[in-house]
């Protein structure tokens, strides 16, 4: 009896999904997104289609392409049902302290040169926050007067977005958060805990897809972490360009540490700091 069940759920996986079906997902994904799913992880991507079915109450997968194929809200959905959104407050404390201790300090010296006192920063793929209001956290600390900051933070999934703004941490993502930041940057709630609105003022974000330009100039420091290795060598050399555009001269950008631009022909410089590597636009 058990057997005979697993055996209908396999034979019902095959014919849900076949290979043209996966070939036609995928590229669409591609050129939407520069999401790259390969044959290894073409199960992920299985099962978050499956989800995204059951809730539209759709039972095949053609018909579903069919409609984000011509929606394009529906294709937004889509997009976003297939991201990863892993992320945790201070995620890799040594890109922190670099930021600490060497970028803020050279880019204090950089504008103070040209008379002008305000860090702009983009975090991009900043899932549901926790990377923009570390970095708002800490920039608050750090800055002196008269010194401001803005962060702008982006990402393609708007669910994501929508709890960014809402800024509400349940008790098991706090983790990471040292107390006393909790303390100052957060108020008590039920379940968790509430960024503060002063900080929340600070950060504004919006929905961008990372294949389109951003229409940002001139920004002093981008985070792009652990967003790049979902795309393939192509979308992250186009990735990297546009970050390049968005960036002001002397600017420093960070990438996951398990990314790399090694290898890639960008104009970016790698820079080793005692904390961390990180990449810069010198010119
Ligand atoms: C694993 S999270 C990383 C979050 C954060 N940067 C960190 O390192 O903790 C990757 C994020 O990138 C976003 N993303 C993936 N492809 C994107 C694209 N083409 N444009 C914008 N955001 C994208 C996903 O929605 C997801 O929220």
């Amino acid at each position: 009896m058990f057997f005979a069940a697993l055996t209908i759920n396999s034979m019902a996986d095959v014919v849900f999904f076949s290979d043209a079906d996966f070939e036609q997902y995928r590229t669409l994904i591609y050129n939407e997104s520069g999401i790259h799913f390969t044959a290894t992880n073409r199960s992920i991507l299985e099962s978050r289609l499956k989800e995204r079915l059951r809730e539209k109450g759709i039972d095949s997968v053609k018909t579903y392409f069919a409609s984000i194929a011509k929606d394009k809200e529906e294709l937004k959905s889509f997009l976003d049902s297939i991201t990863t959104n892993l992320t945790r407050f201070f995620r890799n404390q040594a890109h922190f302290d670099a930021l600490e201790h060497f970028v803020v300090p050279e880019l204090m010296k950089i504008k103070k040169a040209v008379g002008n006192n305000t860090l702009k920063i983009w975090s991009a793929g900043c899932s549901t926050g926790e990377e923009p209001f570390t970095i708002a956290m800490l920039l608050s600390e750090i800055l002196p007067p008269p010194w401001k900051f803005e962060i702008v933070a982006s990402d393609i999934s708007l669910k994501c977005l929508m709890s960014c703004k809402e800024g509400f941490y349940a008790e098991s993502r706090i983790t990471g958060i040292p107390d006393s930041y909790l303390k100052k940057y957060f108020d008590k709630v039920e379940g968790g805990y509430k960024v503060h609105a002063d900080i929340m003022s600070k950060i504004r974000f919006d929905y961008h897809n990372l294949k389109n330009d951003s229409g940002l100039r001139n920004q002093d420091l981008v985070f792009c972490r652990n967003v790049i290795i979902y795309f393939d060598e192509a979308a992250q050399l186009a990735v990297m360009g546009r970050f390049w555009e968005s960036m002001a001269s002397k600017s420093f950008m960070f990438i996951g540490h398990s990314e790399s631009l090694f290898g890639m022909n960008t104009k970016f410089e790698f820079v080793k700091t005692e904390w961390a590597t990180l990449y810069r636009k010198f010119i």
